[in-house]
């Protein structure tokens, strides 16, 4: 088969299209044709050699594939070739073929796009572990949802209202119409104006309830203050680096909880249970067009470097998808 092989040095990787080995599927999974992946920031890390993949995972980037089933372990039950699938990876989808345990599998629905299909695992999951896992976000609560427009943003203003709560978003200020269609209340432009004295003024000088944070340790202290009494931070990226300071008398003050939070990292069976909540309680919701994947655009798959670049320069608003094969 054939995948993406990262060549060139730590700094500078070049990601190329080329033939390797095929993939050898164990007696609880799947063998899927991938016919798209999408781009994840992880990927951007690991192809620089700074988020290695974890034990037992393909060395191969891709986080989420949709495709076809062609073949199906011993042990597997309830899936069959020619299945249409989307699916969370532990790693290869960038690539001709991707082994998937079964109880990851979601069934495309006949409507649907794989493009569609893989835009959903990585971030869709992320936004419902850490707002409702995490984060216990509540109707009538009132959350903010920083880098609005990424792909975690996108589906996290999504799951959010449709769970009854308000979002404010920030995000760069073209963006701002976008997080709002989607149903942010509150767009703030982070550039331009300080997000803890929007919140404030948004809230009424009360705060949020939850916030969902891929900046880190440069929020660290405005989000302290930005939040309510009872207020969870749910810290899921350092996009704004790793250091930070805050204010721990606010911490105790207003009885904060600070959680850290990654989506790769969790055992299978977590992985797997979080595939079946999140199919159970969103899966109608996106079927039915409520909940919409948001895809800013494709690229081919030799064109992976391309697609890196452009997620690297901020220019997405939701996700960037990798077409593997018609
Ligand atoms: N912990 C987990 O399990 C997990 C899982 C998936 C993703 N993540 C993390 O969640 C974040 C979003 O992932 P994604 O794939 O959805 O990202 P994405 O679509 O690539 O979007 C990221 C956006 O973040 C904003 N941004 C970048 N640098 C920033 C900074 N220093 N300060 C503020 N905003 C900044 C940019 O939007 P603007 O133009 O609006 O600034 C950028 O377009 C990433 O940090 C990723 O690593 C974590």
């Amino acid at each position: 088969m054939k995948a993406i092989v990262v060549e060139g040095t730590k700094g500078e990787p070049e990601l190329v299209w080329r033939e390797v080995a095929d993939v050898a599927y164990g007696p609880d999974e799947v063998l899927v044709a991938v016919r798209a992946t999408a781009v994840n920031r992880a990927d951007l890390s690991q192809a620089r050699g700074n988020y290695p993949p974890p034990p037992g995972a393909s060395e191969i980037l891709g986080l989420e594939m949709a495709g076809v089933v062609t073949a199906v372990g011993p042990n597997v039950r309830g899936w069959q070739p020619g299945d249409r699938v989307c699916a969370l990876l532990l790693g290869g989808g960038y690539a001709e073929q991707a082994a998937v345990p079964a109880g990851m599998l979601m069934r495309l629905p006949d409507e649907w796009t794989f493009v569609m299909g893989t835009a959903v695992p990585e971030v869709w999951f992320t936004a419902f572990i850490n707002l409702f896992w995490e984060g216990g976000l509540q109707e009538g609560e009132a959350v903010l949802i920083h880098a609005g427009a990424s792909g975690v943003g996108t589906a996290a203003i999504q799951l959010a209202r449709a769970a009854g709560a308000r979002v404010l978003v920030t995000a760069s200020a073209e963006k701002l119409a976008s997080c709002r269609a989607l149903g942010a209340e509150v767009a703030i432009d982070y550039k331009a104006e300080d997000f803890v004295t929007a919140v404030s003024t948004a809230t009424h000088g009360e705060g949020v309830d939850v916030i969902l944070d891929p900046v880190g340790g440069s929020y660290l202290e405005r989000n302290v203050r930005s939040l309510r009494r009872f207020g969870r931070l749910v810290n899921i990226g350092t996009l704004g680096g790793v250091q930070g300071e805050m204010n721990t008398g606010l911490l105790l003050g207003k009885r904060l909880k600070i959680v850290g939070s990654t989506l790769r990292t969790r055992p299978l069976a977590e992985k797997i249970a979080i595939t079946q909540q999140f199919t159970e309680r969103f899966w109608p919701g996106l079927r039915a067009g409520a909940l919409r994947p948001i895809i800013d655009r494709t690229f081919a798959i030799a064109q992976a470097q391309q697609a890196h670049e452009y997620v690297a320069q901020n220019k997405n608003v939701g996700k960037v998808v990798l077409v593997v094969g018609e």
